[in-house]
């Protein structure tokens, strides 16, 4: 299978309160279970929260999402999702890196994130950026239907 070709206009725009809908709209695309749109609104009306989307495209749409938080000196990826069409085109990688450099600005010295750990790509693209296995949660990851899946925590030093 051929790698589609990277893309050369992504615009990483930051996410106000106002973004809970369409978090919560990418995000049951990606994720089963959601997360809805008042736990996005909770999430991003923390002060420390991270948000940001990726826009690409003729016309321009939104093509991905991370959401994270920053605690003192230590931020946190909550999840990340690129739409399946734009997939393997670099707005996963591009979504990391710009919310480690928001992180960084803000005087986070770590960021960590809790991946499944059967998500092979997710891990393959964290590991690329540097990040380092630090644990495992045995059974983290409860959903219906399915036997639970171990978290494997990752974490980068910015
Ligand atoms: C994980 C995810 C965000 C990656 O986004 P993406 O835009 O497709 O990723 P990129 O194109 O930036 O790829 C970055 C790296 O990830 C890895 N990768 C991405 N897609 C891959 C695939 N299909 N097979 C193998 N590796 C892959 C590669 O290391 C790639 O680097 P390379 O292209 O230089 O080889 C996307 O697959 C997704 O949304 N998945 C569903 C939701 C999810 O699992 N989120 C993560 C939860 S922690």
């Amino acid at each position: 299978m051929t790698t589609p070709p990277r893309l050369k206009h992504v615009s990483i725009l930051w996410v106000g309160t106002d973004g809970a809908e369409e978090l919560a709209r990418l995000h049951a695309r990606l994720f089963s279970p959601a997360w809805d749109m008042a736990s996005f609104k909770l999430l991003l009306d923390h002060p420390g929260s991270i948000a940001l989307t990726a826009r690409t495209g003729e016309p321009p749409e939104t093509a991905g999402f991370i959401l994270g938080r920053l605690v003192a000196d230590e931020a946190e990826i909550l999840t990340l999702g690129v739409c399946e069409s734009w997939q393997r085109r670099g707005i996963g990688r591009q979504l990391v890196e710009a919310l480690c450099r928001a992180a960084k600005k803000a005087e986070a010295r770590r960021l960590h994130l809790e991946v499944a750990a059967g998500n092979a790509i997710a891990i393959r693209l964290y590991k690329s950026l540097g990040f380092e296995d630090i644990g495992r949660r045995k059974g983290y990851y409860e959903r219906p239907g399915a036997a639970p899946e171990d978290a494997i925590n990752l974490s980068l030093a910015l």
